[in-house]
Parts: C-alpha cells; sequence; structure tokens
C-alpha cells in the first residue's frame, strides 16, 4: 500500500497540472467584457449594442445623476454581481462597461460563472444555474417592470421576449469551438421590441360630438410604456379624415406613471368639432434615449 502513494500524489498533482493548463485564472478575477469576447465574440458583439453597455456613459444617465454625485443612482447602472431579486451594490473597477459579463455571470459565493447550462468549460469553472432562465434574474435591477411583470401572470419570463435565442455556438474561437455542440444562443443586446397592433385591442365609438378611443393592452405583460427610472414615453394620435383630407388631429401621451398596464383598459376623449368620415389611429413612442418618435403601429375606423 505505502508504495503506492507516490502514485497517487503523481496521479492528483498531474490533474491539478493538467486543469491549470486549460484555467485561465484572470477569467475568474472580474476581467473586462472584452476578454471574454475572446471566445464568446458573438455574445460580445450583441452586448456591445446593447444598452446595459452604455448605462454608465449614456448622457441622460451622466445629466440625470449629477455628473454620477447621485449615490443611490450608481448601483443599477454599474453593479458588483446580480444575485436574483436583489438590488446590487455599485463596484469599483471598470464602471464604464456598465452592467457587463462578470457583473451578470459571475458569483462570488461559488468563484465561478454562472449560467443556464450544464457545460465543460475549461478555461473557466461553470456552473448550472437555473435562475438564469427565471425573471428573478433581472428583477434585482428593473424592480417596477418585474412587479407589474409579476402581478400579470405571464408564463413568458422577461428572456422569452427580450433575449430571443435560436441555435449557435457559444464560443467563435479557434479550434475549440469545434469541440462544443451547438446550443440555444439567447441574443444579448435585449432588444426593447415594439408593440404592434396585435398587443393592443382598440376599439372607438362615437357619442354626441365627443370620440372615445378604448385600448386594452392585451400582449404586453407589463405597462405600457414601462420604465424604472427612464422617462419612456406613448403619443396616441387621432385623425379625423373627410373628402380625402385631414380635418382633425389631437395627440395624447402615456407615461411610464399613466400607461396601460397588463390587460386593462384605458379610455381616451377626443372632440372633433368637424364633420369626419374615417378614423386613423396612429402609435408612436420615444424610448427615454431616443431623440426622435418611431411610429409603432396604425389602426383605421372603420377598416
Ligand atoms: C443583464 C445580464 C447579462 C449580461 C450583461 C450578460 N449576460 Fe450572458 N446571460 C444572461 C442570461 C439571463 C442568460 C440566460 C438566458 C436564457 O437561458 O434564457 C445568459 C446566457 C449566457 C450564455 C449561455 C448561452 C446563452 O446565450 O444562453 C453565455 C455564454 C453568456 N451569457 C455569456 C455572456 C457574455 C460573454 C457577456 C458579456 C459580453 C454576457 N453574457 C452578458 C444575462 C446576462
Ligand atoms: C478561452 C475561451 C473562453 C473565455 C475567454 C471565456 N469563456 Fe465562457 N465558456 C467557454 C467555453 C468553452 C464554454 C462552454 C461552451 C459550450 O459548452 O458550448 C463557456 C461557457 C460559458 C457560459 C455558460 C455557462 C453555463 O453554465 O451555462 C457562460 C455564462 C460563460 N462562458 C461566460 C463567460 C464570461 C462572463 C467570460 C469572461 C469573464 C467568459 N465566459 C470567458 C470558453 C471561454
Ligand atoms: C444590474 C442591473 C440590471 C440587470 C440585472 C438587468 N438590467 Fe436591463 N437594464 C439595466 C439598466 C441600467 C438599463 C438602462 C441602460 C440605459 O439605457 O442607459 C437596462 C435596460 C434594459 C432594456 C432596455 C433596452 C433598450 O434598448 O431600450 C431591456 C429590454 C432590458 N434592460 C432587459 C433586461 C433583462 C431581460 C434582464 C434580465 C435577463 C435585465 N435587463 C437585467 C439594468 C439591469
Ligand atoms: C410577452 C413579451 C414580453 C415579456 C414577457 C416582457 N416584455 Fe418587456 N416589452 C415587451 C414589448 C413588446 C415591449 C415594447 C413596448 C414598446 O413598444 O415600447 C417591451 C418593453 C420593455 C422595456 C422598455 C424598453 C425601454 O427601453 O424603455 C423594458 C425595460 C422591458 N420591456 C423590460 C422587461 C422585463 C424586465 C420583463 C420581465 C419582468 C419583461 N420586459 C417582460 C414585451 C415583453
Ligand atoms: C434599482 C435599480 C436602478 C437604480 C437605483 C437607478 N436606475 Fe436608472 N435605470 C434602471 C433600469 C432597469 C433602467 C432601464 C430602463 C427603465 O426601465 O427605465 C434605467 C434607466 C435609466 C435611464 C434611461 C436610460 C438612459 O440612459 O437614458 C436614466 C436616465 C436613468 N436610469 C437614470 C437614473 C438616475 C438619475 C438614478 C438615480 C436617481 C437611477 N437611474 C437609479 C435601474 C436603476
Amino acid at each position: 500500500m505505502i508504495y503506492l502513494l507516490p502514485f497517487i500524489f503523481l496521479i492528483l498533482v498531474g490533474c491539478d497540472y493538467v486543469e491549470k493548463m486549460f484555467v485561465e485564472e484572470d477569467l475568474l478575477d472580474r476581467p473586462p467584457s472584452q476578454r471574454c469576447g475572446e471566445c464568446h465574440q458573438k455574445i460580445y458583439n450583441q452586448w456591445m449594442h446593447s444598452r446595459h453597455s452604455v448605462s454608465w456613459t449614456s448622457g441622460e444617465f451622466v445629466r440625470s445623476s449629477k455628473n454620477r454625485t447621485k449615490k443611490k443612482c450608481l448601483s443599477c447602472h454599474a453593479p458588483l454581481e446580480v444575485l436574483p431579486e436583489k438590488q446590487p451594490v455599485v463596484r469599483e473597477k471598470l464602471r464604464e462597461e456598465g452592467v457587463n459579463c462578470f457583473s451578470c455571470h459571475y458569483r462570488e459565493e461559488t468563484g465561478s460563472i454562472h449560467g443556464p447550462y450544464e457545460v465543460f468549460s475549461p478555461p473557466h469553472y461553470s456552473t448550472y444555474d437555473p435562475d438564469y432562465i427565471s425573471s428573478k434574474i433581472c428583477a434585482g435591477c428593473h424592480r417596477k417592470t418585474y412587479s407589474q411583470w409579476k402581478a400579470s401572470g405571464s408564463d413568458r419570463t422577461c428572456q422569452n421576449c427580450h433575449m430571443p435565442s435560436k441555435k449557435d455556438r457559444l464560443i467563435q474561437k479557434f479550434p475549440y469551438m469545434y469541440f462544443h455542440s451547438k446550443k440555444e444562443l439567447h441574443n444579448h443586446r435585449f432588444p426593447a421590441l415594439k408593440a404592434d397592433r396585435k398587443d393592443m385591442e382598440l376599439s372607438l365609438e362615437e357619442k354626441d360630438g365627443m370620440v372615445i378611443l378604448r385600448v386594452k393592452n392585451t400582449g404586453i405583460p407589463h405597462r405600457f410604456p414601462a420604465a424604472q427610472q427612464g422617462n419612456p414615453r406613448v403619443y396616441i394620435t387621432l385623425k379625423g379624415i373627410s373628402g380625402g383630407s385631414e380635418v382633425y388631429t389631437e395627440t395624447v401621451m402615456l407615461t411610464a406613471k399613466t400607461g396601460i398596464d397588463y390587460m386593462k383598459t384605458k379610455e381616451f376623449y377626443f372632440f372633433p368639432d368637424v364633420k369626419t368620415e374615417r378614423f386613423s389611429v396612429i402609435v408612436e413612442r420615444k424610448l427615454s434615449y431616443q431623440e426622435k418618435r418611431e411610429v409603432l403601429f396604425t389602426a383605421d375606423f372603420p377598416d
């Protein structure tokens, strides 16, 4: 038995050696996101074009946080570590990266990268973590939107809509990419999406010279528009048309305070003082950081 000890020792050291050969230790020391992008190129490029990557540098954030001197504004815009349903604390390093790779994926508790899969990832330790397919991982920052979503009872998660997926490789580094099968790759651009005609039920009623427009949010399981701190707007314009020309136009505005909750209806009253044959409703929006309005959809009455 005693003769085997040196061999056991060698095997243990050997394993450790082999593991060390592949582990790239800086990956677990909160490196810049570009480092993650050396292998996860597609995800990195998507993230670079996301609002999460500019949450610290966005002009409107800088202005409204008084050049980042308001302490209570910092944590969600440059978090240290994202935990389910917990508001994060602010980090010291690399704040200019905003909500970056390691803040969402690295966990001090296990000293590893957490994610939605059970993977073999020699360069860094990984831990399968079901929180990543749950809305809870978004909840600590998108607090208001998360409570609205919870109240909606929707069975679709934030990721189902705001991280649409397609089958692809998670890494693009040659030759390692060929050692790993394709999986669902979730879009890290976190698109804001756009409400469309099917998301809203519209009806128009004419009564004593008054027009009542009813809008029901049947498609978006949170307020329309939604915000935590930003100031997005929705504009609803009613146009009256007679003899082929526009004879009336009036716009109402919705903010994140006055928006339409899931399965709720809002009524808008218009008083066109002219005779109209047809009406047209145009729904537009302006996200917090957008300069101009964009059209979401239109509806004609009668159509
Ligand atoms: C706002 C938090 C957030 C940020 C920032 C973020 N991720 Fe993710 N990531 C997620 C979530 C959530 C999932 C799981 C999505 C799912 O399965 O529904 C995920 C999944 C992944 C996966 C598994 C494949 C996939 O797409 O499901 C990889 C790899 C990954 N992220 C790498 C990165 C890298 C690299 C960066 C930085 C360039 C990054 N992530 C930034 C939240 C984030
Ligand atoms: C040297 C290459 C390399 C680098 C650099 C790298 N990864 Fe990975 N990562 C991998 C490999 C390989 C996998 C497994 C891929 C597979 O199974 O398809 C993986 C998987 C993942 C997963 C999925 C884990 C799970 O359990 O679902 C996440 C999340 C992830 N990496 C995040 C990161 C982050 C964040 C960084 C930067 C701190 C990073 N990676 C840097 C190679 C790398
Ligand atoms: C650490 C805090 C934090 C977490 C966690 C987080 N977000 Fe965000 N998110 C932000 C901030 C801050 C912004 C605004 C950035 C800006 O526009 O300056 C934002 C913006 C967004 C936007 C708006 C995108 C646009 O183009 O207008 C979407 C959509 C979004 N996040 C979805 C998600 C989803 C889905 C999750 C969970 C997987 C998530 N976020 C997790 C902080 C967070
Ligand atoms: C069924 C799909 C769906 C689900 C589930 C969903 N959203 Fe949305 N969300 C949308 C659509 C569509 C819009 C675009 C509304 C518009 O046209 O402005 C939107 C808009 C947003 C915006 C506004 C973008 C901006 O820049 O102001 C944020 C933030 C957001 N969602 C976060 C979340 C979070 C967080 C969750 C989970 C708690 C979630 N959403 C769940 C469909 C969804
Ligand atoms: C609990 C987390 C949290 C805190 C704290 C927070 N924000 Fe945000 N902020 C968000 C999220 C999430 C968004 C994404 C869009 C939305 O839902 O409003 C956002 C978006 C914004 C936007 C719109 C996007 C842009 O870049 O133009 C501004 C401006 C902003 N925040 C400023 C602030 C200011 C100022 C404070 C301090 C008073 C603050 N935030 C504190 C989470 C937070």
